[in-house]
């Protein structure tokens, strides 16, 4: 008698938690990230590569370029003229100069 009450008890203060988990849904941000990877890489990889490392005429690449720029996403309008696939791509060139900062600080130093 005892052990069923402590029974019923337990799963009573179980079942309220099932079914309340949150659904892991792909958040916003990686979408537009996803949108703005396939815009570059299906518009801008031609001349520029994936990684927008491609040398340019003048020996520097997008990329150092877009790094170098105090308002990269700008510099984003002036070949994409849509507002919300130039920031889509802007989240996804910010990741690439992110990985770039590391080396080109460690060339810094003395
Ligand atoms: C047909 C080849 C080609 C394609 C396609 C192309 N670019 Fe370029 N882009 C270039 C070249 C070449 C330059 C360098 C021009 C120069 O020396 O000023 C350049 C320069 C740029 C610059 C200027 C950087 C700066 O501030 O000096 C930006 C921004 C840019 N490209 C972004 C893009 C984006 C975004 C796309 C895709 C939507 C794209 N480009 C597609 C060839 C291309």
């Amino acid at each position: 008698m005892v052990k069923s009450t402590l029974l019923v008890m337990l799963l009573a203060a179980l079942l309220p938690q099932t079914g309340i988990k949150p659904r892991t849904s792909p958040s916003a941000t990686a979408n537009a990230y996803d949108r703005g990877k396939d815009i570059f890489v299906s518009r801008c990889a031609k001349c520029h590569d994936q990684d927008a490392n491609k040398k340019l005429p003048d020996g520097t690449t997008l990329l150092l370029r877009l790094a170098k720029n105090k308002d990269p996403e700008a510099r984003l309008g002036t070949r994409i003229k849509n507002v919300q696939e130039r920031h889509e791509v802007m989240l996804y060139v910010q990741t690439l100069i992110a990985q770039l900062r590391p080396s080109q600080e460690a060339q810094k130093r003395p």
